[in-house]
């Protein structure tokens, strides 16, 4: 399997995940549901961001620098951790909600921007015996 299927496979499943919080959002009621949810929102995304970051992202630093996207990338990864952990923290239900609400939107727009330009972008550059190689890397990760 290539790498980029794998990852988007995985985008599949946060793309469940997403509509699930958003509509379930308005309907916890405590501090604590929240938390859990953006616990487990974080969990999730912290292993797939380090798929990309350890997996795609050496084979794609200059590539995206050429894009322009390169600083960007590297930063929505760090500021989507960011806004979860300010859910963590928010001492108001009113606030928490909105920040975990934020936090989706966020992840949102990067997962749509990896989609639209770089795996893309990944399948152009990396040759084929690399980016199974890379998806074999992935599986054997997932194993262990
Ligand atoms: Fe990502
Ligand atoms: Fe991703």
């Amino acid at each position: 399997m290539k790498i980029t299927d794998a990852l988007l496979a995985e985008h599949v499943v946060f793309h469940t995940l997403f509509d699930h919080i958003e509509t379930s959002i308005s309907g916890l009621k405590t501090l604590g549901e929240i938390r859990v949810m953006a616990d487990l929102l974080e969990s999730m995304l912290v292993q797939h961001s380090k798929s990309e970051d350890e997996l795609l992202m050496n084979y794609l630093d200059d590539s995206i620098e050429q894009m322009g996207h390169r600083e960007t990338f590297h930063e929505e990864h760090e500021l989507i951790e960011k806004h979860l952990s300010a859910v963590r923290s928010a001492r108001g239900i009113k606030l928490a909600r909105k920040l975990l609400g934020d936090a989706v939107v966020g992840a949102r727009k990067h997962f749509d921007k990896e989609e639209r330009l770089i795996f893309p972008l990944a399948e152009r550059v990396i040759s084929y015996h690399n980016i199974m190689k890379l998806g074999q890397n992935w599986l054997e990760k997932k194993a262990s």
